[in-house]
């Protein structure tokens, strides 16, 4: 079987469950697993924040993240493609009893005309818009980076509104890996960014909120509140640990093999992709006229799995599980079904 459903779906490699079983572990309610202190505190540094906190999810982070930078009755913006707002359960407005206002970007960015003369709360029957949610890369708009440029721009918008960004970097590594993007960079622009372990990088669990002390400090509680304190965590840590150090380099493979199908999709007559979308390890594509329901058919007949994402729209998502001769095999089936 060849799957290409998610990143999530990467297994722990042997060497990844030794460094688990190498780590130091305490009670981290107590605040005691130096393993987990440890990694807090590096990937903290890497993103130039003064603090992180480990969490079971990007779900936990992003939403740790909007508990921390808002209040009840405020307004967050978010692209409307945007993870946050479409696949979290409608977790903002339950658990920070927030509104979410989508926004019109491109390809699940937002820019600055998107976001012109949307703050609002001056009169007391208006909600307060608080931050702005960014996704980067984007998943449902297809594996998309910001530019250095376009995130300044965006940030100097928020920094004349007064509006806190946060960061859904569950994909950031892929981002760095596709742009150059230093992530001490990422640091400067947003308030609160979450970045995921257990997506390209290959980890079984872990993501992780970064912000100032006082900010990692609230969301400690909260994530106390909402179940996610866990004991000996250095497990996972040194599992997502590992990942850093040793996966990160191994995206830049999953993105050109991203390309090479993409290319065959490009020259075909049924499938149709835009290849100045492809930037990292998501592809997304369309069926021409047939319904993604019979190319998923099509593809699972000769043991390849993706999933729907539209009507007529399918996505592939690359990860280390896939070598070169799974993609030579993608390749003449996709070339198969395209022609
Ligand atoms: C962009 C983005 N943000 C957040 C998440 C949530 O991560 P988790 O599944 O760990 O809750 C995902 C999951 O795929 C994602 O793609």
């Amino acid at each position: 079987m060849i799957d290409l459903r998610s990143d999530t779906i990467t297994r722990p490699t042997s060497k990844m469950l030794d460094a688990m079983m190498q780590a130091h572990v305490g009670d981290d309610v107590f605040g005691e697993d130096e393993t987990v202190n440890a990694f807090q505190e590096k990937v903290a540094r890497m993103f130039g924040m003064e603090a992180g906190l480990f969490v079971p999810s990007g779900t936990m982070s992003n939403q740790l993240g909007v508990k921390v930078l808002t209040e009840p009755g405020d307004e967050i913006l978010i692209d409307e493609k945007g993870h946050i707002f479409n696949y979290e359960t409608g977790a903002a407005s339950s658990l920070s009893g927030v509104q979410v206002r989508t926004l019109n970007g491109k390809d699940g960015k937002l820019d600055t005309d998107a976001l012109q003369h949307t703050k609002r709360g001056h009169f007391d029957w208006e909600p307060r818009t608080k931050v702005i949610c960014l996704e980067n890369s984007t998943n449902k708009g297809g594996g998309v980076c910001y530019s250095e440029d376009e995130l300044k721009s965006i940030k100097a918008f928020a920094d004349q509104e007064e509006l806190f960004v946060h960061l859904d970097g569950a994909r950031i590594w892929n981002a760095i890996t596709a742009t150059d993007i230093e992530a001490e960079f990422f640091g400067e622009i947003a308030d609160t960014i979450s970045v995921c372990f257990s997506k390209g990088l290959g980890a079984p669990v872990g993501s992780m909120l970064l912000s100032s002390k006082e900010r990692i400090a609230k969301a400690r509680r909260f994530r106390k509140m909402w179940g996610g304190g866990m004991r000996q965590v250095g497990l996972l840590a040194a599992a997502a640990d590992y990942a850093l150090e040793n996966n990160w380099e191994k995206l830049a493979e999953d993105h050109r093999r991203a390309r090479e199908v993409a290319q065959v999709i490009f020259d075909s007559k049924e499938l149709a992709v835009d290849m100045n979308k492809l930037q990292t390890n998501i592809l997304i594509f369309d069926a021409v006229n047939e319904s993604a329901e019979q190319v998923l058919e099509q593809l699972a007949e000769n043991g390849i799995r993706m999933i729907q994402f539209g009507p007529n729209t399918i996505r592939a998502t690359f990860h280390f599980e896939i070598s070169d001769e799974d993609v030579e095999v993608v390749k003449e089936v996709l070339a198969e079904i395209g022609k």
